[in-house]
């Protein structure tokens, strides 16, 4: 497939052959131009940003970089190139895969395109009032080329319901346009995106989490029966790696200059000298990962096994299996029963959510381990850590559920008791919000972040990535 950046709508898709779906896209475009101005980074317009575009799909050189004007932008749709290949997995693995989508599974894709379209438009609202609070130039240009980049993940949900559900998708793409994240009759579709990420702790803290997230979600359907999704989620995937790195790389940075304050002031309680306190951190985890874990759907899911079976949504890595259709090995899940738990094996196949999130859960972990080493180094005691799966949930099995980060039952009293350590309180975030000062001088770091080791596609640190 070509490159067509010269069309209305930057592609690869053939847009220029598909008059009727591009005026599809066209007249899509009015409404998330329209959205952007309103719900995309507060007051930022046109200040030229550093930003990368996508140019092409190889795995070298896709992008290209340089000075946009935020509000000239040019979202596309992308995906990668078509290969011959047969489905992996489920009852049609090793049959051609599908161009078309089969009638039987309409329902179930729209559904899944409107989920994943729904989160893209949220994340952008949650975090827009972080444009005006930035550490840096450098931390300001990610936070927008973040804030690009989910707005191009809409754009690729919206042109896989164009493509495949043709005008029948304009309704579900005006709903993709008009809830809003936070608001009270029309909310976002997903709890997680209704919190509003309104200090750059959360941001790191929501990328580092929520993006990891999105890239187990898009990695089980890059190998999707149906070709189209399957492509398209691949594309997203090299976008969703930076993401994950603004979010791991900025709690690094957090972390380091907690630590010099530790060592400069010798104390904990940094937090007059202007830092985040480890345990202060702790409680940020605390308050995030709960929602993060909710996205993962319950841990036995039969539509999850149905998805699978049809072909549509694997497993990680699903070529690294051997079984790639009945799915009968044993998987430990956990079930609440009278008064406690219970422990349970069940086949793959009825726990294909719970599995997930364990891999993910242990990907996190390793990543966080290296974070503790440097603590360890440093002689400090304390460590970060994940909350149990158990602690404070909206969904699922432990839904309602009072238990500790540890993941012990607790009775009401004691939760609330014990509420101010677990979880942030009014004065912590009162604490952020004084810190969240912008900086705008090039090169300038806020006093509570440490600066990055190198600079956005070899530029210096102190690099103009934002001018105003
Ligand atoms: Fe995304
Ligand atoms: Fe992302």
């Amino acid at each position: 497939m070509t490159v067509d950046l010269a069309c209305s709508v930057p592609n690869n898709v053939g847009l220029a052959g598909r008059p009727e779906l591009l005026r599809l896209l066209e007249w899509f475009q009015g409404g998330y131009r329209e959205w952007w101005h309103d719900c995309g980074p507060a007051g930022i317009r046109d200040n030229e940003v550093y930003l990368r575009t996508p140019v092409g799909v190889d795995s070298d050189g896709w992008a290209a970089y340089g000075f946009v004007p935020l509000s000239q932008y040019r979202w596309g749709v992308f995906q990668t190139n078509p290969k011959p290949r047969t489905a992996l997995f489920g009852e049609v693995a090793g049959q051609p895969v599908w161009q078309t989508l089969p009638s039987e599974h309409r329902g179930y894709m729209k559904k899944l395109l409107v989920i994943q379209g729904d989160t893209e438009p949220g994340s952008v609202e949650q975090s827009r009032l972080l444009a005006q609070t930035a550490p840096s130039l450098y931390d300001l240009r990610n936070l927008l080329q973040f804030s690009v980049e989910e707005g191009r993940h809409l754009w690729s949900m919206v042109h896989l319901l164009f493509e495949h559900f043709g005008a029948e998708g304009r309704d579900d793409a005006e709903g993709l346009l008009s809830r809003r994240s936070g608001s009270g009759d029309n909310r976002r579709l997903l709890d997680a995106f209704n919190n509003p990420v309104s200090d750059w702790l959360s941001f790191f803290i929501w990328c580092f989490l929520a993006d990891r997230d999105g890239k187990y979600q898009l990695h089980s359907v890059s190998e999707s029966a149906f070709d189209p999704l399957a492509r398209t989620a691949q594309f997203m995937l090299t976008e969703e790696a930076h993401h994950m790195f603004i979010g791991e790389d900025g709690l690094r940075r957090v972390i380091e200059r907690t630590l010099e304050l530790m060592r400069e002031h010798d104390t904990d309680d940094i937090a007059p000298f202007g830092g985040i306190p480890l345990a202060m951190i702790q409680r940020f985890f605390n308050f995030w990962a709960p929602r993060i874990y909710d996205l993962f759907g319950n841990d036995e899911s039969p539509r999850a096994a149905q998805a699978f079976d049809a072909g549509i949504k694997g497993r990680i890595h699903e070529a690294g299996f051997a079984d790639h259709r009945r799915l009968d090995d044993p998987v430990r899940v956990e079930r609440r029963e009278a008064g406690g738990f219970a422990q349970v094996e069940v086949p793959m196949r009825h726990a294909l959510n719970g599995l997930m999130r364990r891999e993910y859960l242990k990907e996190v972990q390793l990543l966080m381990s290296r974070w503790n080493r440097t603590l360890r180094r440093a002689g400090v005691e304390q460590e970060l850590t994940l909350p149990s799966p158990r602690f404070n949930r909206n969904f699922g099995v432990y839904e309602g559920l009072h238990c500790s980060p540890a993941g012990d039952p607790v009775d009401v009293a004691t939760f609330e008791s014990r509420r101010a350590e677990w979880l942030p309180t009014a004065a912590d975030r009162a604490h952020l919000a004084a810190l969240m000062q912008p900086v705008h001088d090039i090169g300038k770091m806020a006093g509570w972040i440490a600066p990055p080791m190198r600079g956005i596609n070899s530029q210096a640190v102190d690099f103009e990535y934002v001018r105003f």
